[in-house]
């Protein structure tokens, strides 16, 4: 029995010996193939108990030059050390990382590295493992990346910067076409031509001053194009009155352009249309979000209204069939109209 037991004893621990001699040709397996540097040092002392060999290759530096130094004895690593408190911290916090390190080969080149540093015992010691990752093509892809960002931006603002000017020439050509014109009906079209260039022009000057030379912050926008409108049509502010109420949402170009347009379509008609003579009123604009990514546009006046009989869906007219059009069929929206005292829009659309 005892013989069985001893015998048993005997092999057990031989297979444990096994299993842990298996243990550690894994391990050292792994340290000598790792394709990250790998450092290991004395918690207590900083010495560098074990390197491995991709890390001796990444620095330059031999195994008997790293073994038994103290981390900071090595240039290598003077940034981490610039103070003993850089030790102390891979010491105390029992995990450190340094997204982006410089490190310094024994050729004297710098490295960029992430640093990853674990504190853990073995047999009772504190062991500190530092896994050292070469991140030099990443910074460089980086770098490369924010590159063509930035002339990807400034390309873009080029671009608006051009249309936009190209658009200024189309009216002043329309303009110099014009000419000394007493036609009242051709000078109407022309000048409404006119400012439906300058409604689209407008948004190219906001893509230039945006962030992001995609989208426009609609608030602003609509801020200026009033302000050109109210300018363009001389209206009288002690006549009438403008209330507006525009949030802040910013919009694509293929959203802001027809945005644009249709107000400027429904503003322009309140100015002619809404207030004939001595008649005074208010004119109310607001634009928000309203659920599920809806933008709403009312254009609202107190005037006289619409003429008899008029039908929003067979005018003749330009201005009218244009709102109607981009709201139903560009933009997939809805177009309101109310005529109880004034003329109110009242526009919905997905963004
Ligand atoms: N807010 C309003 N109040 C009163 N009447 C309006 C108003 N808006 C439009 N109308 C009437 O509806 C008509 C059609 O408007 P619409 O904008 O389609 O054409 P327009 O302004 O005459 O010409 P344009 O094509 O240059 O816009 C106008 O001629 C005007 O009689
Ligand atoms: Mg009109």
């Amino acid at each position: 029995m005892n013989k069985i037991m001893g015998q048993t004893g005997v092999s057990g621990y031989s297979r444990g010996w096994a299993s842990l001699e298996a243990s550690e040709i894994r391990y050292r397996r792994l340290f000598e193939s790792a394709q990250d540097g790998i450092l290991i040092l004395d918690a207590d002392t900083g010495k560098i108990t074990d390197v491995n060999p991709f890390l001796i290759k990444m620095l330059g530096y031999s195994k008997e030059e790293l073994l038994g130094k103290e981390l900071w004895e090595i240039g290598t690593f003077k940034d981490i050390r610039a103070s003993q408190k850089s030790f102390l911290e891979l010491q105390t916090k029992k995990y450190v990382r340094y997204e982006d390190l410089p490190l310094k080969t024994k050729d004297g080149h710098f490295i960029n590295v992430e640093f990853v540093s674990n504190v853990y015992l073995v047999n009772h010691h504190r062991v500190i493992q530092c896994n050292i990752r070469d991140i030099t093509d990443r910074r460089r892809a980086e770098k490369l990346v924010l590159r063509s960002l930035k002339e990807k931006e400034s390309l873009l603002r080029e671009l608006h910067h051009r249309v936009k000017n190209n658009l200024q020439i189309i009216t002043s050509l329309l303009q110099l076409k014009l000419g000394n014109s007493k036609n009242i009906e051709v000078i109407n079209v022309f000048k409404q031509t006119q400012e439906r260039i300058r409604v689209i022009a407008l948004v190219h000057e906001k893509l230039c001053e945006g962030k992001d030379f995609m989208s426009i912050d609609i608030s602003c926008y609509v801020r200026d194009l009033i302000n050109s409108l109210l300018l363009a049509y001389g209206v009288d502010r002690g006549k009438i009155t403008m209330k507006t109420n525009v949030t802040k949402v910013l919009l694509k170009m293929d959203i802001a352009v027809p945005c644009g347009l249709i107000i400027n379509e429904l503003l322009s008609n309140s100015f002619k249309y809404a207030f004939p003579g001595e008649r005074r009123g208010k004119i109310i604009l607001s634009l928000r979000l309203i659920n599920k990514g809806t933008l709403e546009i009312k254009v609202s006046d107190d005037g006289i209204g619409f003429p008899k009989g008029f039908d929003l869906y067979k005018t003749k007219t330009v201005g009218l069939a244009l709102v109607v059009s981009t709201i139903e069929n560009q933009l997939g929206g809805k177009v309101k109209l109310n005529r109880v005292g004034g003329t109110h829009f009242r526009i919905t659309f997905k963004i």
